[in-house]
């Protein structure tokens, strides 16, 4: 079966410095897929390059087994593939619902112009994409709040909301950043239960950046680890933790 999204030797130089080094993974359908290794390794830059925020310098990235190298933003995230950002990039002075329908028009982008002339077939659409927000926010427990000013919500309901506005926009692949950043242990674990229902119930695939052990270690199914732009380690979680090279590059003595 095609991967839903590979990396073969990806690279990109920016200067004199090699972020990310001949990394090379491949994500099938369904899986949950962590990407850990210590501050300045290169995790962010990958999702810059699956993006098309960067054009890799060597290498190839392929979703769906189309490759993507040098294609803009937009018409990647087209293909399928939504992020999260490592600092919260969400419109504050918008309601959490309007953030979320946001997501949604992305994915439509016609339908915006259209749906400000008030057109018949727009106002349709328009409520059916409410009622798609309204059922993301359900998913992503944010329902009680949909109508809150984005800046007003706790940061952990801040990054709930940046997934659901990520989910709006119907893609396959989710990528997210460090979404368990800034929260408590028990925000941590619905989080954990909520990315696995986003998978299970919804058949998405999911790559994670985490620094919380916990949550990845018992999220996802199969990790790589970076060092310095290089993949150090490949496997299942047990593997990756009991690595020496990943114990001694990132884990230390702690896990
Ligand atoms: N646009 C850029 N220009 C120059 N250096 C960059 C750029 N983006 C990232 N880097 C460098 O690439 C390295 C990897 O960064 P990053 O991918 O953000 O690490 P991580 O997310 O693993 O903490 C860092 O040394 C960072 O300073
Ligand atoms: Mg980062």
């Amino acid at each position: 079966m095609t991967p839903v999204l590979k990396l073969d030797e990806a690279t990109i130089q920016f200067g004199g410095l090699i972020a990310v080094n001949k990394v090379s993974f491949e994500l099938k359908q369904g899986e949950l897929f962590g990407l850990i290794g210590p501050n300045g390794a290169g995790k962010t830059t990958c999702f810059n390059l699956i993006t098309g925020v960067y054009a890799p310098t060597g290498g190839i990235v392929q979703f769906q087994g189309e490759t993507v190298n040098g294609l803009p933003p937009f018409k990647i995230a087209n293909k399928g593939i939504a992020r999260t950002f490592q600092n919260i990039r969400i419109f504050p002075s918008l309601s959490v619902l309007e953030n979320v329908m946001v997501g949604a028009f992305l994915r439509n982008r016609s339908s915006l112009g259209a749906a400000l002339a008030h057109m018949p077939g727009a106002i349709k659409e328009t409520a059916r994409q409410r009622a798609e927000a309204l059922a993301l926010l359900e998913l992503m427990d944010l329902a009680d709040v949909a109508h809150t000013r984005s800046a007003d919500l706790p940061y952990g309901k801040q990054r709930r909301l940046e997934i659901a506005r990520a989910l709006a926009t119907e893609p396959s692949l989710l990528l997210l950043d460090e979404p368990a950043a800034g929260m408590n242990p028990q925000e941590s674990d619905d989080l954990m239960q909520t990315v696995r229902k986003i998978r299970d119930d919804f058949g998405k695939t999911v790559l994670l950046i985490e620094h919380d052990m916990k949550f990845v270690m018992n999220l996802c199914e199969r990790i790589v680890v970076l060092d310095r732009g290089e993949m150090i380690a490949q496997g299942g979680p047990s593997e990756v933790r009991n690595n020496p090279r990943v114990i001694e590059a990132y884990l230390g003595e702690a896990v």
